[in-house]
């Protein structure tokens, strides 16, 4: 990332380590698109935002992303209200409880709602906002995962048998970390990287509050992990990495597994009706 005053999508900016994050960024100078499901959020973060940072630059989208015609409007109004676009954040999250309770919930699109949240919206966005990404290079991805990662099975994405949380989300944060992989391969020479992170163990977030878990790394901790992966310059030509906090590491091994990717991809194209707009090879 090159521009003086860089611009960044950070997704699911009106609460957590997204807020906090946009807040960092936007402190620096950045022109800052936040982004939230809920409108009065929205408006109540701008304005924190605005009044924290002094940044004249912060802008507002609002898509749920369990709705995948939301995602599609969400990349086509930055698209269309931004010449460039610098770092798109794939933060935006729902954790293993909230909502639910640890009943399975679906999307709009009938979908696993964690699947469709955590990595479907990410997959389409990310897409959909490519060629923006790659006209502004040098330009990054950066998605935040989470160590909790579990081994999607194949024959059960949805998670129709014997559902639980802990399951939907860590198989969604597995997700995450192929897509990280494959579009950094795929992205190649383009200028534009991928990496993802596990940005900090139990924040005091809404999501670690919900699950009844005692918080363990400060806020603090992921805004540096995340806006590092953003920001710095040592990073410009990396891509493709897993990040735990600061330290490259290793994500689960499926991860690293190319026909596993190659399976969630073609099924991911399809889930999200990329596959009808691509070319037959
Ligand atoms: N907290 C941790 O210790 C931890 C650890 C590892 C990874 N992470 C990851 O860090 C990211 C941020 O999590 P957090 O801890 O900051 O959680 P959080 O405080 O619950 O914030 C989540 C954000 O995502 C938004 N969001 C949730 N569902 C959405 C939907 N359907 N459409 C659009 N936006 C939606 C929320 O909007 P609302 O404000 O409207 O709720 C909020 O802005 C997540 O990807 C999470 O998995 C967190």
């Amino acid at each position: 990332m090159t521009a003086d005053a860089p611009t960044v999508l950070v997704t699911g900016a009106t609460d957590g380590l997204g807020k906090a994050l946009a807040a960092e960024l936007a402190g620096t100078g950045a022109t800052v698109l936040l982004h939230g499901r809920d409108q009065e959020r929205g408006e109540r973060t701008l304005a924190e935002l605005r009044a924290q940072t002094g940044s004249e630059t912060l802008g507002w989208y609002r898509a749920d992303l369990s709705s995948l015609a939301e995602v599609e409007s969400l990349a086509a109004q930055v698209a269309a209200e931004h010449e460039r676009l610098d770092v798109l954040v794939n933060n935006a999250g729902i954790g293993t409880n909230l909502p639910g309770d640890g009943q399975r919930m679906q999307s709009a699109d009938g979908h696993e709602l964690r699947f469709a949240v955590n990595y479907l919206a990410p997959f389409l966005l990310a897409r959909l906002l490519q060629p923006l990404l790659v006209s502004s290079a040098p330009a990054r991805i950066v998605n935040v995962s989470s160590a909790g990662q579990a081994p999607i099975d194949f024959g059960d994405v949805m998670l129709e048998r014997g559902y639980n949380g802990v399951q939907a989300y860590c198989q969604s944060k597995l997700a995450l970390v192929m897509l990280t992989f494959d579009l950094a391969e795929e992205l190649g020479e383009t200028g534009v990287t991928a990496n993802c992170l596990h940005p900090g163990t139990y924040m005091p977030t809404k999501m670690v509050f919900a699950a009844g878990m005692t918080p363990h790394d400060s806020l603090e901790t992921g805004v540096r992990a995340t806006a590092r992966l953003v920001t710095a310059p040592e990073l410009a030509d990396v891509s493709g990495r897993y990040f735990n906090r600061l330290a490259e590491a290793r994500a689960h091994p499926q991860a690293y597994d190319a026909e596993a990717r190659r399976r969630l991809q073609e099924l991911s194209e399809h889930l999200t009706g990329l596959a009808a707009t691509l070319p037959d090879l």
